[in-house]
């Protein structure tokens, strides 16, 4: 089986996370911005899928070329020996994306890979007129930076963030793989206690839960390279075995509270389809009355943002009773993402460290605050 130039995406400022959970797995990386790349066959393909926690997607870079114009994009896209890759009924999607280049017309740019691939299957095929595209699903992408192309397969399909725990519903949940990039911004491993005070729908309770106990987070989803024809079916089956067998119990709590009954219903929902209903300890309480015996862990927790609570001193009110009920726990770092400039005012201490996140198009920061007596 041969080996695949590959790269996973990732959400804006989320490289080096994504890079240290690949090289974590033994490969070696090089990273682009919004990109890291590494190399594998299609068992690398299937584990870093099913194991990658806040990438978005794993590709197979298929060709880079120079394309400054319709002609070259076109000649070069032909050139692939697409039969190779697509069978007669494939459907191949073509999402095309063009940034600083000449060729900027972004569906002049899809139109054209389309026409090549469907010209070139047509001559490999021996076939005349329309391909049928009722068949599994190819996902391609053409992407164009300074007249440079790059044209993928997506091994995913839908993104990572997706990874089939959580039911539907009205609130604000963080995506899974935002949510366990940052947890993995905090030192935890599962060695240490973790709490959120605001957990909502529970997303940073159940991928620290999936982190402390090993549990690869693609359990639950297939991907898009399950309907790949040349994809060998049986590799998932062998990694998701192999996956189970590791794994291992939680060595210390999770606590996840909120304030509201009712997002704690469907928190303990999403836990019980995760498998770690019984990892997480779940409470009403509003943070303001927030007390632990835990020590030497970790604190996280998305509060509510400015524009949804109610008015501006709601919000202030809000960070104030954080402070008063959280920084005493000295022995926890502690970690929130808010997207309000004015937080550490209110909350009643300058962060050790600020990172610039962005959750979806909001602009956040993740304020960090290093606990002063423990190891982390
Ligand atoms: C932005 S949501 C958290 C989303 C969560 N991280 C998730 O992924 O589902 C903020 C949560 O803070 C809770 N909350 C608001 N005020 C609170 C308070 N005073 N005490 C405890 N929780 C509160 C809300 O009920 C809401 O579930």
């Amino acid at each position: 089986m041969g080996k695949y130039q590959l790269y996973t995406t990732m959400g804006v400022g989320f490289e080096s996370v994504v890079a240290k959970e690949l090289q974590a797995m033994g490969y070696q990386t090089r990273t682009e911005n919004g990109r890291v790349f590494f190399e594998g066959e299609q068992k690398d393909i299937v584990k870093t899928n099913l194991w990658l926690r806040t990438a978005d997607r794993v590709k197979i870079l298929l060709k880079e070329f120079k394309a400054t114009d319709f002609d070259t994009l076109f000649n070069q896209v032909y050139e692939i020996d697409w039969a190779e890759l697509l069978p007669i009924d494939a459907k191949f999607p073509v999402k095309g994306r063009s940034v600083r280049s000449k060729l900027h017309s972004e569906p002049g740019i899809q139109s054209i890979v389309k026409k090549a691939i469907v010209n070139k299957m047509s001559d490999q095929y021996h076939r005349r007129g329309f391909l049928p595209e009722n068949g599994n699903e190819y996902p391609l992408d053409i992407h164009i930076n300074k007249d440079v192309a790059r044209i993928s397969l997506d091994t995913t399909g839908d993104s990572l963030f997706k990874r089939g725990y959580r039911i539907e519903h009205g609130g604000a949940p963080l995506k899974e793989n935002f949510a366990a990039g940052l947890l993995k911004l905090t030192p935890y491993d599962g060695t240490h206690p973790l709490i959120d005070p605001m957990t909502g729908s529970g997303t940073l309770a159940i991928e620290a839960a999936l982190i402390g106990k090993n549990i690869a987070p693609g359990s639950w989803r297939r991907f898009a390279f399950d309907g790949f024809d040349w994809f060998d079916s049986s590799i998932h089956q062998e990694l998701l075995v192999e996956a189970k067998s590791e794994i291992k119990p939680l060595e210390q709590p999770i606590w996840a509270s909120d304030i509201d009954q009712s997002i704690l219903e469907i928190a303990k929902l999403n836990a019980n389809n995760a498998g770690v209903l019984q990892d997480i300890y779940f409470k009403q309480v509003a943070v303001k009355d927030f007390a632990t015996d835990l020590q030497n862990g970790v604190i996280i927790a998305n509060p509510p943002y400015g524009k949804r609570l109610k008015d501006r001193e709601s919000a202030e009110n809000l960070y104030k009773q954080m402070g008063a009920s959280l920084l005493k726990y000295d022995s926890f770092s502690q970690y929130y993402l808010v997207g309000d400039p004015a937080f550490e005012k209110f909350f009643g201490k300058k962060a050790t460290k600020k990172r610039k996140l962005f959750n979806g198009n909001l602009r956040v920061d993740f304020y960090q605050y290093w606990a002063k007596k423990n190891d982390y």
